[in-house]
């Protein structure tokens, strides 16, 4: 285990590398380091194929590094997983047809059984409470086909909070959506956040999505991923769109784009 303080470090990366092996071997990240403190908001922007869908995979566990380590709750990633400290949504909600939205939220529980923090007689009111959260009372009984693309979502993110993970990660789940769900769907995550108070990690391509919902915002270069810059939001919260409108989010939105784009250019035919 390593020196970590839990409370102000939750989650740590030091030096992390990832090379997918194979043929054609892939060198995915590169010496990445960065500090996730206990209940912060951190998104993960960068162009595609940068790493970060990878980086979540560190962090949870599911795969290595190749070089550096990683820390969760003083954890290994393997052991974080095995104590149920992740809850994932992905940008597909992957309900299950045949559960009603009741149903599909609970079924995590089910599947961890005796391993559930949550008491079996508390499941149900537990699971309508977090589908009143993210505003689908009413909806327990709808099957998947008969909700709309930002609904499903929402039930995917009850999903993921019914075990009461300490760490959400969130792979750029609302990236299918239209603009004006995405938005309500921002707004609404910010509520959950606040509620629940989990570190949230959250992987975008939007930069005016990352600084409307983030504490800090980790700017990754192309392939390799590198950490290019680590940038503190300073919009005070509870935040609502107004923010979006303000001089001061307008430049910073427009110094994150630029730091993006002026790194491709500076990139572009080097190995
Ligand atoms: N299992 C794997 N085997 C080989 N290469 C992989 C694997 N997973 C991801 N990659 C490669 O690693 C790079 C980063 O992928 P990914 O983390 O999915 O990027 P992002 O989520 O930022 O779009 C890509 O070039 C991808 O093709
Ligand atoms: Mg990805």
């Amino acid at each position: 285990m390593m020196n970590v303080d839990a409370t102000n470090n939750n989650i740590v990366l030091s030096n992390v590398g990832m090379i997918f092996p194979g043929e054609q071997q892939v060198e995915a990240l590169r010496d990445v380091s960065f500090t996730i403190r206990d209940k912060e908001f951190v998104s993960l922007v960068g162009p595609s194929g940068c790493g970060k869908s990878t980086l979540l995979r560190l962090v949870s566990g599911l795969i290595a590094p190749t070089t550096g380590e990683i820390s969760v709750r003083s954890k290994t990633p393997a052991q974080a997983q095995a104590d149920v400290d992740f809850g994932f949504v992905f940008q597909e909600p992957v309900l299950f047809p045949w559960l009603t939205a009741l149903e599909n939220v609970i079924l995590p529980i089910q599947i961890l059984g005796k391993r559930s923090p949550v008491k079996d007689q508390e499941v149900i009111a537990y699971a309508r409470q977090l589908l009143a959260d993210v505003e689908l009372s009413g909806f327990e009984k709808h099957y998947p086909e008969q909700l709309s693309g930002g609904m499903k979502q929402r039930v995917a993110i009850a999903r993921a909070l019914i075990y009461h993970p300490p760490i959400l990660l969130m792979d750029e789940p609302f990236g299918a959506l239209d603009e004006f769900t995405r938005d309500r769907l921002n707004l609404l995550l910010l509520h959950v956040w606040e509620k629940i108070r989990a570190t949230i990690i959250f992987v975008t391509h939007s930069i005016t999505e990352a600084l409307f919902l983030s504490d800090r915002v980790v700017m990754l270069s192309s392939r390799p991923g590198r950490v290019m810059s680590i940038v503190d939001v300073p919009f005070e919260r509870p935040r609502t769109f107004d923010v979006r409108f303000t001089q001061e989010f307008t430049e910073l939105t427009a110094e994150l784009r630029h730091m993006l784009q002026l790194r491709e250019v500076a990139d572009d035919g080097q190995p």
